[in-house]
């Protein structure tokens, strides 16, 4: 499907895949065109052999202004449950598929997040934000809990004070706070917010692609299990890897222990 104005921009330079959120004269508020765009985008991007590691940031003065509450929820509904479903699973598919995603991800939050932005913002394996972007569960204000997983971000990410203080009182915050409460990894001046996030992609593509994906499987998997699952999850996880992966892995061991030339304790192996 291709509108004749697209609802997500994106473009592959140096293996990083940067996707935004297009509808700027709309703060970038998740409508069913958008989420329905959006799952083609990261099907496209998921298996090209160009795309290292994957970014989503959001076009003009928002990443997202969460869902779209004229066409994601009175549209919807005015066209009966069968309607508002299909709507939601649209917007949960692509944050589901995002959340599994075959390559690193990192949300850039270049400005306003709201709501159900805080879907996507936690499917983003990393999360760095401009100190100017600012944040809120705004749906106390019109009178709705967070719901699409954004209550569910909050209990996992943020202490239960502070989260029962965000979703309660609606109030912003602002990227600074974000990266105090651990909603986001870092947060640094809009200005230099591309250089940091490309810095960190560049780290990213730098590491072994099997173990990346089984590395962030793994860490969103084990915050579930007790002790002895998550034990037994990742002594099979690490077969599975290394199923796959058996070259890139002896050729780790290799450049360290015969060749000498590096070191796994203070940087990568050279792929
Ligand atoms: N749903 C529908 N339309 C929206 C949304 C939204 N979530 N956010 C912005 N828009 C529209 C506005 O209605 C406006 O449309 P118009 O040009 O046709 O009048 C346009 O986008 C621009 O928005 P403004 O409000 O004029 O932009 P401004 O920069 O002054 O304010 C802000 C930005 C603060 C983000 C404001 O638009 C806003 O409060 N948006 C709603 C945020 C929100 O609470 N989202 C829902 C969270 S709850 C959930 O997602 C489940």
């Amino acid at each position: 499907m291709r509108l004749a104005y697209d609802p997500v921009a994106f473009d592959v330079v140096d293996n990083i895949a940067w996707v935004r959120f297009n509808r700027p004269e709309k703060r970038n508020c998740m409508n069913p065109s958008l989420n329905r765009r959006m799952m083609e985008v990261l099907e496209e991007l998921e298996y090209r052999d160009d795309v290292g590691v994957l970014v989503l940031s959001g076009e003009g003065t928002a990443w997202s202004a969460g869902m779209d509450l004229k066409e994601y929820f009175r549209e919807s509904e005015e066209k009966g449950l069968g309607a508002v479903r299909k709507s939601q699973q649209e917007a949960y598919g692509w944050w589901r598929r995002l959340r599994w995603y075959q390559k690193p991800t990192i949300a850039m939050v270049n400005g306003w997040c709201f709501g159900g932005g805080y879907g996507p913002l936690f499917s983003c394996d990393l999360a760095f934000a401009a100190d100017e972007a600012q944040f809120a569960l705004s749906e106390i204000n019109w009178g709705i809990l967070p719901g699409g997983g954004a209550t569910k971000v909050v209990a996992d990410l943020l202490s239960m004070r502070d989260a029962m203080y965000h979703a309660l009182t609606g109030e912003l915050i602002d990227g600074k706070k974000a990266a105090e409460w651990k909603l986001v990894n870092e947060s640094v001046p809009l200005a230099e917010l591309r250089t940091r996030v490309k810095q960190v992609a560049d780290v990213l593509l730098s590491k072994n692609p099997v173990a990346l994906k089984a590395t962030k499987d793994a860490l969103r998997r084990v915050a579930e299990m007790t002790y002895d699952s998550a034990e037994d999850y990742l002594v099979r996880a690490q077969e599975a890897a290394n199923y796959f992966d058996n070259e890139g892995r002896k050729e780790g061991i290799h450049q360290f222990i015969d060749e000498k030339t590096y070191k796994p304790g203070l940087g990568a192996y050279d792929k």
